[in-house]
């Protein structure tokens, strides 16, 4: 198994592996990652094989209030529990922090891993609310 995860290279994305990150991403189903649209490739970061497959993504979208949020995370089902998302979390926090974000917030299927990786739930004073507005 640590064989299989030093084969795989975390990198920051560039534009030329835009259509292999929307193939990959669409190739999950829409209540785990939005389809609608996917962070700019400029703060997002891609896990990819020796063969420049995509197999794990996690990007940021940045907003000028200084709340940055975690978008389009996803590992392929083969090369899940090796540590590949933590560290596409932990370089989409780094990012956060360099772009002097306050917090780095997901809206998240995947509560009990983002929980390992320090996120929290809001205080018990607040919700989280959304209105469908289609
Ligand atoms: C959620 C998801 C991204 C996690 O990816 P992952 O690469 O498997 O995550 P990690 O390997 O970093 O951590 C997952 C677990 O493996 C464990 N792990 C990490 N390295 C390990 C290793 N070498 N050996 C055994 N377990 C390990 C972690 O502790 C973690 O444990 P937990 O499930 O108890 O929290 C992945 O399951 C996924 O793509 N799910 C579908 C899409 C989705 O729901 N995305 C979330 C939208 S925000």
């Amino acid at each position: 198994m640590a064989n299989k995860a030093k084969k795989i290279i975390i990198r920051p994305a560039r534009k030329s592996d835009g259509k292999n990150i929307s193939s990959f991403l669409r190739s999950f189903p829409k209540e785990q990652v939005l389809q609608n649209y996917f962070p700019d490739y400029k703060t997002s970061f891609v896990a990819v094989d020796l063969k420049g497959r995509v197999i794990g993504h996690c990007g940021l979208d940045i907003s000028k209030t200084g709340l940055a949020e975690l978008r389009s995370l996803a590992v392929a089902k083969e090369y899940r529990r090796l540590g590949i998302a933590s560290k596409l979390v932990t370089k989409c926090v780094k990012l956060a922090r360099r772009k002097k974000m306050w917090e780095v917030f997901a809206v998240t299927g995947a509560e009990k891993f983002l929980k390992t990786q320090g996120f929290r739930n809001l205080p018990k004073h607040m919700v989280f609310l959304f209105k469908d507005i289609n």
